[in-house]
């Protein structure tokens, strides 16, 4: 785990960022983090972070927040990048994620990035206002 973000600090800075029906806890962080191939990267000033998981050679990007006060300086981005080279150097050959087809920031930060679109989850979203919305797979392979 990074010494700097503790499971209740992103649980905090995840439901800030993240409008969904029922946040994640800081007991699921915690869980998280302890689960096989779980691995964090989080911005050194605690602005940001991601969750990865390697499986074999996937990598899949579970989770990138930035706090909303902090967009827009290339935190995201920084975070992407490590979480890649992280996942390389644990042997993993392609990368994946889930994004909300109408997210269109981590959309574009995912294209800017040389992720591309390889499917569609239907209603794989649940929204707060109680509706389903589709996920769009993204792929980045090789990673
Ligand atoms: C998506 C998110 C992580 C982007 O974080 P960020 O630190 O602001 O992104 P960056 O500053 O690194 O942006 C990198 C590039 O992504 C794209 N981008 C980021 N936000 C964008 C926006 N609101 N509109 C359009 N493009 C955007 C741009 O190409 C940007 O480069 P530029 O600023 O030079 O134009 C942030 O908006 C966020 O936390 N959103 C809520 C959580 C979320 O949706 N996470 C992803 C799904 S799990």
């Amino acid at each position: 785990m990074s010494p700097e973000m503790s499971p209740a600090a992103l649980a905090a800075l995840h439901a800030r960022a993240i409008a969904v029906p029922r946040p994640w806890t800081a007991a699921e962080f915690a869980d998280l983090l302890g689960a096989r191939g779980v691995f964090l990267i989080a911005d050194p000033a605690g602005r940001g972070f991601a969750l990865g998981r390697v499986a074999g050679p996937e990598a899949e990007l579970l989770t990138l927040v930035v706090a909303p006060e902090a967009r827009r300086q290339g935190i995201a981005r920084d975070l992407l990048g490590r979480f890649a080279a992280a996942a390389r150097a644990q042997s993993a050959t392609a990368g994946f994620l889930e994004v909300a087809a109408s997210n269109g920031a981590a959309r574009a930060l995912y294209a800017a990035a040389g992720w591309r679109e390889t499917g569609r989850r239907r209603g794989y979203y649940a929204t707060p206002a109680g509706a389903a919305e589709d996920a769009v797979v993204m792929a980045h392979d090789p990673l």
